[in-house]
């Protein structure tokens, strides 16, 4: 029997320049870069992390010290390598990583020189990547740094008993020396923005919680208070739990049901409308926020809905969760039953505009309050042709007229719409109209009938407007007995 030709095989390895560039710009921004680098330390069991910044153009650096369990020079190796897990192997349940690649690819998105340095039972290992190094040798080759050299890393006096360092150097990204402002304002500007963001993404940890040990971040030893973007949030919705995901839903407090210091709390660093939807975190780790996963757009009229998704690590594949953890998709059968819940929370403040809408709208109805466009705005007016309004006008002389028109101007402009608007969506069952007072109803619907009787109108074509008019309209039961009381039924 003829044998098959034995494969040929060539091996053909990165260019690591290349690749090197490539991998800076996978998308990391300073904040989701320094983020994933604590997601490490957390793992590593850490309950400090110091985050030390410092600018001198381009000798600045960043360096992150945590007092996490450390490495020894067997996983510190393996650490440095890219790919240093296989993704597809399922992870400790509080393991904050999942592709091997983080440590590597959140640094070189920023920094062209990474050093490591960690101490493990008394044993201290240093290791760099250098990317100059890498593309003037053509070769994947990390230093091995001595003693001397692990105790000059800057940052390195602040490591303890255990722990690590992580050290960037050669900001390339950070540096902006082309700008027309001063590059050290840029810089620390950026450094805001991280506090920000940390005080969000990992606010859950800098609170603590059960089953979630308290951490400290800081930088150049400020510490980060977390920014917990449902605190004060009220009665949330009952809690769902499906396909391995805990979900939650809240409507913060409008702002004349709080403070204005809560409510300008709860705002978030990009404001309320930016900031409604849905936060997605694993294992207590916010990936995601202010999305509604493209189910429905985010609008003023749902500004104050946030929904809280919890993940387990175990989901990861499911929900497609990203290298630099700023990403997650709900899968399809998933969307289906977040449809269900927005569907929930957004119904009722949605029903109650519709209908008012239609009743606005409606060419039937002489309404009192009316629409009224001008250069694609909208405002509301006090509709002077609504019967009862006409003839009391009607009974004023010209000077009289000219004030009641002010009058009407200042209602129409004070007309509180932003209060309505967000009761209407935080407690829309609450909201009713004032109860009119029987007399007075009485008293204006037999002048509204004496007037259309003395226009000529007949009862029957009287009957039919006075149901279709405000504020009758609104009283159907009263209007048919008055109605049936004037034509002498009762
Ligand atoms: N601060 C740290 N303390 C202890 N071990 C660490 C620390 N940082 C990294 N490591 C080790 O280095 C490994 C590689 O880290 P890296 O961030 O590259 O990948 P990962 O965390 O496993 O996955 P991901 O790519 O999702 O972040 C980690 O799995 C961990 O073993
Ligand atoms: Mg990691």
């Amino acid at each position: 029997m003829k044998e098959a030709p034995a494969s040929k095989y060539l091996l053909a390895l990165p260019n690591p320049k290349n690749l090197i560039h490539a991998l800076r710009d996978i998308g990391y921004s300073l904040e989701t870069a320094l983020a994933d680098i604590i997601d490490n330390s957390i793992t590593a069991n850490a309950t400090n992390i110091n985050i030390n910044v410092y600018f001198d153009l381009h000798d600045s650096y960043i360096s992150i010290v945590d007092n996490g369990i450390g490495m020894d020079e067997e996983t510190l190796n393996k650490a440095m390598q890219l790919g240093s897990f296989d993704p597809v192997l399922s992870r400790e349940r509080n393991d904050l990583g999942r592709f091997g690649l983080g440590l590597k690819t959140a640094s070189f998105s920023q920094a062209s020189k990474l050093t490591v340095v960690s101490k493990k039972n008394q044993t201290e290992t240093g290791r760099c990547w250098d990317l100059d190094h890498v593309s003037e040798t053509v070769k994947w080759e990390i230093e091995v740094l001595d003693e001397q050299n692990i105790r000059n890393t800057a940052g390195y006096e602040f490591l303890g008993s255990s722990g690590t360092l992580v050290l960037w150097e050669n900001l390339y990204r950070l540096i902006d020396t082309d700008s027309k402002r001063n590059p050290e304002d840029i810089f620390w500007e950026q450094i805001d923005s991280v506090r920000r963001h940390l005080a969000l993404t990992f606010h859950r940890y800098l609170t603590g919680e059960p089953g979630i040990k308290k951490i400290k971040i800081a930088i150049n030893h400020m510490q980060i208070e977390p920014f917990d973007p449902f605190e004060g949030a009220g009665k949330p919705f009952p809690e769902e739990n499906f396909y391995n995901i805990k979900m939650q839903a809240f409507l913060l407090p409008h702002h004349s049901k709080t403070t204005k210091e809560q409510y300008d709390k709860l705002r978030g660093p990009d404001d309320y409308l930016k900031s409604q939807g849905f936060y997605v975190y694993r294992n207590a780790r916010l990936l995601v926020y202010g999305t509604w996963f493209r189910l429905l757009r985010q609008s003023e009229a749902t500004k104050l809905a946030r929904i809280k998704i919890d993940l387990p690590n175990s989901e990861d594949f499911n929900w497609s969760i990203d290298v630099k953890k700023s990403q997650a998709i709900p899968p399809e059968i998933i969307r289906q039953q977040l449809k269900r819940t927005i569907d929930k929370i957004t119904s009722q403040a949605s029903r109650v505009y519709t209908k008012r809408g239609k009743k606005i709208s409606s060419t039937h109805l002489v309404p009192i309050w009316e629409e009224y466009h001008q250069h694609g705005n909208k405002s509301y007016k006090i509709n002077t042709e609504n019967p009862l309004i006409k003839l009391f006008i009607n009974e004023l002389d010209n000077q009289q007229k000219y004030h009641l028109k002010g009058i009407f101007e200042l209602i129409e402009n004070g007309l509180p719409i932003d209060t309505i608007y967000a009761d209407m969506i935080s407690e829309p069952e609450n909201i009713k109209p004032i109860e009119i007072d029987e007399e007075l109803l009485q008293k204006s619907a037999e002048t509204y009938w004496e007037m259309l009787t003395q226009a000529g109108m007949e009862d029957e074509a009287i009957a039919k407007r006075m149901l279709q008019n405000e504020p009758f309209s609104k009283y159907v039961e009263f209007c048919e007995n008055f109605i049936k009381h004037k034509q002498g039924i009762v």
